[in-house]
């Protein structure tokens, strides 16, 4: 039986492994965590993470042929393959703060790994780390080998949250990079060979090292850029009354652009888009190209752009200042369908609008109460992951209280602002809403779910992101 180890129970490897030990039943997996709060919420009934299909999965095989476990060493030494996937955040300090991929985790894993092992292993980079980071784990390994063969191979993960367990299941490309050697063939073909029991051969795409450690990285870029392309034509938009969907949909038409992607939004946020561009802004500088580094920095920018722009459309079009007044806000997680709050540009909002002074309650159907505070309370750079779990009584920020439900945040709200999309949003009562809220009574819609029109029509002043602005609006100064 081959014996599989993920180191990093998150996010990816969670349900990542999930899904290998549910398709491959001849697989033994086993996913290793530091965290013991995180491993123990693996065990139980109420796992770390939402992802819709992914219970079902862990229900179908935990205890059979997947396991979670704190004991690292143990399962590290027993296994053929190991995955790392362990969290590989920007460095906040040192050479390259601000940019830089922290590989500390990675590096620990790795020197672990070396210490523990007593047999030949495939090591996997699941994590997304910078181009040549294999070089660098190689040394690790092999520096104090033992005598022991480690083949490593890049096979980075392309799930997208909310949506992991379909991706899983029937992914665009399985890529596979490794060492162009006869024992480097032999582990990629180890490595497909699990794959192939549900991907398709021709969907298992194998290359170098280096693109695939790369193409990781370009793939969230172009993503990211995308949405930053709508998003700057979404304030094109507003200042001449094209409206950003039909023009996203015009555009979308042509097979060679395709109609993907292509939605106008609050921002773009999650954990990997930004943290991705960064590092490869970060490897195209250290590689002396600057020109390619300021061109992806722009990708960031226009992201920051965005969100600057939302708030200060929230603060103008209410009399130039929110002090005191009530906001609700409809929605935290970083888009729908999953819990995570990771550089969700909710908190960018928010706190543009706590420090105009505004009071504010917030909803989101997945997002705890802890986590919105402790986002709310700390600086960007002030927590290190995984966030989720970790024990801590939050200092409550004064002007924020969490609500039950959509109603009672916008209960007596001057303003509601939508920065999820999730889809229980596009149903509500807004005639209710209306009715209980100060008038005028303000929609800001950051993800396009709502229909302005039927809004306007029961007495909403409503702005949305890239579409004709009512007149309540044009008469306002432009928003920069
Ligand atoms: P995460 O923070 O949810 O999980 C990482 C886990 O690794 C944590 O539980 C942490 O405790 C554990 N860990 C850290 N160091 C460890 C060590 N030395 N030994 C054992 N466990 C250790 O992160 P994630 O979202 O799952 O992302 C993991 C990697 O995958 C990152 O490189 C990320 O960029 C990449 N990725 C993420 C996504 C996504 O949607 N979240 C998608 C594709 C790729
Ligand atoms: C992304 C990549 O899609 C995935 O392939 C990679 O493995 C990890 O990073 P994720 O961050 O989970 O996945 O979600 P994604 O669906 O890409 O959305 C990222 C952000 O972009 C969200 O805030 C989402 O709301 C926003 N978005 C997405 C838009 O604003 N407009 C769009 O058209 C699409």
């Amino acid at each position: 039986m081959v014996k599989i180890c993920c180191i990093g129970a998150g996010y990816v490897g969670g349900p990542t492994m999930a899904v290998i030990a549910l398709k491959c039943p001849s697989i033994e997996v086993v996913v290793v965590d530091i965290s013991v709060n995180r491993i123990a919420a693996w065990n139980s009934d109420q796992l770390p993470i939402y992802e819709p299909g992914l219970d079902d999965a862990v229900k179908q095989c935990r205890g059979k042929n997947l396991f979670f476990s704190t004991d690292i060493e143990k399962h590290v030494s027993e296994a053929d393959i190991i995955f790392v996937s362990v969290n590989t955040p920007t460095k906040t300090r040192g050479l390259g703060a601000g940019k830089a991929a922290d590989l500390t985790y990675w590096e620990s894993a790795a020197r672990m790994i070396a210490d523990v092992s007593k047999s030949d292993k495939i090591v996997v980079e699941k994590s997304t780390v910078p181009v040549k980071t294999a070089e660098a784990i190689e040394k690790i390994l092999t520096h104090n080998s033992k005598g022991i063969n480690y083949q490593i191979l890049s096979n980075p993960e392309f799930l997208a949250e909310g949506t992991a367990m379909q991706d899983l299941f029937k992914p665009d490309r399985v890529l596979i990079g490794g060492r162009e050697t006869p024992e480097g063939r032999k582990a990629v073909q180890a490595l497909k060979d699990v794959y192939a029991h549900w991907v398709p051969e021709d969907r298992i795409l194998t290359t170098n090292l280096w693109s695939a450690e790369l193409s990781k990285l370009a793939a969230n870029a172009f993503l990211a850029q995308r949405i930053s392309s709508i998003n700057a034509i979404s304030a094109l938009c507003e200042a001449t009354g094209a409206n950003v969907s039909e023009v996203a949909y015009a555009v979308g038409k042509d097979s060679r652009i395709g109609p993907k992607f292509l939605n106008a939004s609050v921002g773009f946020g999650g954990s990997c888009f930004q943290k991705d561009i960064l590092n490869l802004v970060y490897i195209s500088e250290c590689n002396g190209l600057s020109v390619v580094a300021n061109y992806w920095k722009q990708v960031i920018q226009i992201n920051d752009y965005q969100k600057n722009r939302f708030v200060n459309r929230v603060v103008s079009s209410m009399f130039n200042t929110v002090s005191g007044k009530k906001i609700a806000v409809l929605g935290f997680a970083f888009k729908k369908d999953t819990g995570d709050t990771r550089e969700t540009p909710a908190i960018d909002v928010c706190k543009g609008l706590l420090r105009d002074k505004a009071t504010i309650s917030i909803y989101d159907p997945q997002v705890t109460d802890d986590q919105i505070q402790r986002d709310l309370a700390t600086n960007k750079f002030d927590w290190d992951h995984p966030v989720h779990l970790q024990p801590m009584s939050p200092t409550a920020v004064k002007q924020v209280s969490i609500a039950w439900d959509a109603y009672e945040a916008a209960k007596g709200a001057h303003g509601v602002c939508i920065l999820t999309e999730w889809d229980e949003f596009k149903e509500l009562d807004y005639r209710r809403i209306y009715d209980d809220m100060q008038k005028p009574a303000f929609v800001f819609d950051g993800r396009n779910v709502v229909d302005p029109e039927k809004l306007r029509a029961i007495g909403f002043i409503v702005y949305a992101i890239g579409k004709p602005l009512d007149s309540w609006l044009k008469d306002l100064p432009a928003v920069a």
